[in-house]
């Protein structure tokens, strides 16, 4: 039985398409580091592999995916807040991480403050959802 889906276009935002390529290339960062651990029985960045895919790749993909489907959401004020406060602390956040689980207690002033902003730019993914999603 076929079923006929409505002659409908969707306009996919920008911001989709800019969330989901950076999502990828966490992916691939995640990943490598992955098989790199299990090739070397060296577990020690485990939490920032588990990270880099968890955030940079699954939650960024939902974001781009979440942004596509409602464009209204992608391009509002809070969807630039999120996009910025995300990718300016990720990458700190992954950095201060490895270098404290080489031991350098010193870096966690460093660490808790990129989490600080990442935890931000969760606020303001989740009040983009609430404020700006709505049927098109
Ligand atoms: C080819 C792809 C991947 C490889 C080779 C890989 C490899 C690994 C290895 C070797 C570990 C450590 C296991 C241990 O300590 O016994 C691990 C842990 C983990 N991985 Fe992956 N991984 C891959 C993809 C992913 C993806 C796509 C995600 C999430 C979306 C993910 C999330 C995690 C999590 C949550 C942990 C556990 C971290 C912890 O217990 O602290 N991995 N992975």
């Amino acid at each position: 039985m076929q079923t006929s889906l409505p002659n409908q276009s969707i306009a996919l935002s920008n911001a989709g398409i800019k969330w989901l390529k950076i999502a990828i290339v966490y992916l691939i960062v995640g990943v490598a580091m992955g098989i790199v651990m299990g090739a070397k029985e060296d577990f020690t960045l485990r939490p920032v592999h588990a990270h880099i895919n968890l955030i940079g790749w699954t939650t960024m993909a939902l974001a781009g995916l979440i942004y596509s489907v409602f464009p209204q959401a992608g391009e509002s004020r809070l969807a630039k807040t999120h996009f910025w406060l995300t990718n300016l602390s990720l990458p700190v956040m992954m950095f201060a991480l490895a270098v404290l689980m080489f031991g350098h207690k010193e870096i966690v002033p460093v660490l808790v403050v990129s989490e600080i902003v990442a935890a931000a730019s969760i606020v303001a993914f989740a009040a983009n959802i609430f404020m700006n999603l709505r049927r098109q």
